[in-house]
Formats: C-alpha cells, sequence, structure tokens
C-alpha cells in the first residue's frame, strides 16, 4: 500500500534504509516549480520542492510565503514534500541573520522539514543553536536539517583551487565532531563537506559552467558509521556519477539540486518562460533517468 501521509522524516528514514537518494531540488524563481513537480509526476518519482533564504534575496522567489503558496497550487503528496534549504546564522556575505524567527516562520506557513546552517560557526555555537532549532521544530513535529563542515561556493570571493581543496580535504566535515553534533543536537539530518561545492549565485559568476567536483568516499563511510542518520549532499550538480552511485550506498539519502535547472530557466526566462519551464522540465528528465537513475522511486519508497 502506498502512504502518502507520511511525514518528510518517514520517508528520508524509509529511503535512508533503502538507499534509495531523494532528491530536493531549488526554486530561485517561481515557475521553475511546475514543471518540477510535473517530471516529478511523470517519472513516478519522490522529491522535495526546496528554497533557501539566499533564494528570496538574491533571486526572484519572493518570500517563504509564495514559494509556500505555489507548493498548495501544485503538490501531490505522492510526490512531493515542502523543504526550508539554508537559512545561515552567519550568511554567505558574512552577516548574522534572524534565522530564529525565519524558521519559526516558515514552520508556521506549513513548510515540512526546515534547515539550519550554522556551519561557519565554532563547533560548540553550531550546536547550541542547532539544538534550539531542533526543539522549536520537533515541539511542531517537523524534521531538521542541519550542516557541519565548509561546503564553499556560496560566497562572492574567488574560491581556493579545486583540486587543491579536495587534496587537502580543508573544510570536511570530522567525523568525530559529526557524532558529538549529531548527539547533542538530536538534528534528523546532517549535511556534509566531503568535496561537495555550491554552484556559484553571485552575479557576476551565476552563469559559469560547474566544475564536476569529486567525493572522498572513503572519508564519507567513516562519518556514515560514526553518526547513523541520513546524510545530505549540498551542491548536487555537476558530481561525477560514480561517486554520486557511491555516496547513496554510504549514507547520503538527500542530494540538493540547484544549479542544474536553474542555468537553463535563466537562460530562457527572458524570451519565454513557458520554453524556460520546458528546458527546466527536459533537465528534470535527464537527472531522473540519468543522472541519479532514481525514476519509480515513489513507489520503491513509499511501499512497505
Ligand atoms: P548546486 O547549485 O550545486 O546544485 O547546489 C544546490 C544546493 O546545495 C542547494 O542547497
Amino acid at each position: 500500500m502506498i502512504k502518502n501521509e507520511l511525514s518528510t522524516a518517514e520517508i528520508v528514514k524509509k529511503a535512508w534504509r533503502k538507499r534509495i537518494v531523494i532528491p530536493g531540488f531549488n526554486i530561485p524563481y517561481l515557475p521553475m516549480m511546475e514543471p518540477v513537480v510535473r517530471a516529478l509526476h511523470d517519472t513516478d518519482t519522490f522529491g522535495l520542492i526546496m528554497v533557501a533564504r539566499l533564494e528570496w534575496i538574491k533571486f526572484e522567489s519572493g518570500s517563504m510565503k509564495s514559494i509556500r503558496d505555489e507548493y498548495e497550487k501544485l503538490k501531490d503528496l505522492r510526490y512531493t514534500r515542502l523543504h526550508l534549504d539554508h537559512v545561515p546564522v552567519i550568511d554567505e556575505d558574512n552577516l548574522l541573520t534572524d534565522f530564529e524567527s525565519i524558521i519559526a516562520e516558515a514552520i508556521e506557513l506549513g513548510y515540512d522539514s526546515v534547515m539550519i546552517d550554522g556551519s561557519r560557526l565554532s563547533l560548540s555555537d553550531n550546536i547550541m543553536k542547532t539544538r534550539r532549532i531542533v526543539e522549536l521544530a520537533h515541539t511542531a513535529g517537523i524534521a531538521v536539517e542541519s550542516e557541519l563542515g565548509a561546503v564553499m561556493g556560496h560566497e562572492s570571493g574567488p574560491l581556493p583551487p579545486y583540486e587543491e581543496l579536495f587534496a587537502s580535504g580543508k573544510g570536511f566535515t570530522s567525523p568525530q565532531e559529526a557524532k558529538r553534533f549529531v548527539e547533542e543536537t538530536q538534528t534528523d539530518w546532517l549535511s556534509v563537506a566531503i568535496g561537495n561545492i555550491h554552484g556559484a549565485i553571485s552575479a557576476a559568476t551565476r552563469t559559469e559552467k560547474k566544475i564536476e567536483a569529486r567525493l572522498a568516499i572513503s572519508h564519507l563511510e567513516i562519518i556514515n558509521e560514526s553518526v547513523n542518520i541520513p546524510l545530505v549532499l549540498h551542491g548536487g550538480t555537476g558530481i561525477a556519477k560514480e561517486y554520486l552511485m557511491q555516496s547513496f550506498k554510504q549514507g547520503i539519502a538527500k542530494i540538493n539540486i540547484a544549479t542544474a535547472i536553474r542555468q537553463p530557466y535563466e537562460k530562457l526566462m527572458n524570451t519565454s518562460v513557458t520554453a524556460a519551464q520546458e528546458a527546466v522540465y527536459n533537465e528534470m528528465l535527464d537527472i531522473v533517468h540519468n543522472q541519479l537513475e532514481i525514476a519509480g522511486s515513489a513507489d520503491r519508497i513509499l511501499k512497505d
């Protein structure tokens, strides 16, 4: 039997146990949501519809409420849930945010899960602030994603050369810290840094092709053994497929995808919104069928 009344927490846990990845798709422009939901429906794939704080500040998603309203029109509970992506405590421009009231508002609006990103804080500060959000969200019965380690790329300055970054392991999530973080915060899902990077979002660089990232799979394996909760891979665009496939066997239960669907939309949005939406739909089919190979996942995840 297909249970479509399950919470996001329950669905992610089921997927994690079955080693099926759940993609989350960022919506920086409201008309992108329709082709994303349509593609999930047409391929029988379960996914999360997401918006991050920077997408209503630096892009055109409007607000958490406008995303929620659009989602209410389009949602199909067999295939979708609504997730609040990155609400940083310190943002990509190094400014403190009003993270607690943003997350409280999202819960009020009916978001099914939320993310607090305290990754720019010290470990103890990150633990303290994440724990507060976990208490808030769990009281409302919803799941929390948090982050430990540095997934770079959203900052406006130039990124250090990728090969250097990867070889040094600088910013990678420490398995020991992750164990302590998960125990003390009771976070439901943990976003990890293992060589993944975000696509650039500064106005000067957002149209650039993302470099192909790799993943430190043996490092992920150690994190996975230390925490034993669903792990999240940010920067999901353009990671070499062999690494992706291995990561799904090592605890990655959710992958965030933004740049891959945003760039085709932006290329056409000033010519024709309909054409831009079709470009998103076609990219979605490629992601689901070829890049992640998860067509049909709704059935596989949700059935007993
Ligand atoms: P990409 O832009 O690389 O797909 O990353 C998306 C992301 O991690 C959003 O949280």
